[in-house]
């Protein structure tokens, strides 16, 4: 009795769930838009047999042979880096071209990356080992001595307002980059440059103003603007004052990270929060 009682209850089951997987496959036959041919759609992030990039490779062998190494360190990279990983491809604009610009036209890869340099024959050396970056020759007009005066000049009116650098009427304001750094909308911008490091050279007070003003007469969204040796007088002084300390986001080894909501977008904010 007992054997056969469970051997005609096995018989059941299978039998349920029999009927259970034809109903599941007449569910999938009778269901809206069905095809047993259809391929299946593979998200294109997911694919794998996409090759390197021919500049990323040419980035990576670039780093794996030279002895010379950027200027900033992992940690102060790492803070741009946060960053495109969130928004790369996008517009970064580079004050400065060093050993670092391969590295950050290959981070922001896919995206647009342009470097304003000071030394053209610096620049037709980096042109010739990196033909690929997209860079242009500017001429800075100031004296890192005329610092003091420039800073007080940056209180009045004129160039608390915002609006396109190219018709402020502010004497900080950059005029004579190539049109495209004013109409492109920057999503990062990075003052390394021009040189500051004594009394002679140009100095930033003119790069920082200017990038604090782009930040603000997009149309709309945030400019990550980074300031490279943030500890120096001039750099920290003009920073605090056109970046804005409100603005400030932090400040990692010497890099300082502002973050400039567009005021063309919210009109009658102050220039510093
Ligand atoms: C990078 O430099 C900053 C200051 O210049 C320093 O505080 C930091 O520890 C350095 N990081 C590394 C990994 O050396």
């Amino acid at each position: 009795m007992k054997p056969k009682n469970q051997s005609s209850q096995k018989n059941l089951k299978s039998i349920t769930i029999l009927t259970l997987f034809f109903l599941f496959i007449l569910y999938l036959i009778l269901r809206p838009n069905f095809s047993p041919f259809q391929p299946i759609k593979i998200p294109h992030s997911l694919s794998i047999c996409n090759k390197i990039p021919h500049s990323l490779s040419e980035s990576l062998i670039h780093y794996a042979t030279t002895k010379a190494i950027p200027i900033q360190n992992i940690t102060e990279i790492s803070v741009t880096w946060r960053v495109l990983e969130d928004l790369s491809p996008c517009n970064f604009l580079v004050f400065g071209l060093g050993l670092d610009s391969l590295m950050w036209a290959s981070l922001n890869h896919g995206g647009r990356t342009v470097f304003l340099e000071e030394s053209d024959g610096w620049m037709r050396l980096v042109k010739e080992q990196m033909p690929s970056l997209e860079m242009y020759h500017v001429v800075y007009d100031t004296k890192v001595t005329q610092a003091i005066q420039l800073l007080q000049i940056g209180k009045s009116k004129d160039c608390q307002t915002v609006s396109d650098p190219r018709y402020s009427k502010c004497p900080l304001a950059l005029k004579n980059l190539p049109e495209e750094v004013y109409d492109t909308e920057w999503d990062l911008i990075m003052v390394d440059a021009p040189t500051a490091w004594d009394p002679t050279k140009p100095g930033r007070m003119k790069a920082i103003y200017t990038s604090g003003l782009l930040a603000r007469n997009k149309r709309d969204g945030e400019t990550h603007v980074f300031v490279h040796d943030i500890e120096r007088a001039v750099e920290n002084k003009f920073s605090r004052a056109f970046l804005c300390e409100g603005y400030e986001r932090e400040e990692v080894g010497r890099l300082g990270h502002f973050v400039i909501p567009s005021h063309r977008s919210g009109f009658g904010r102050p220039f510093c929060p």
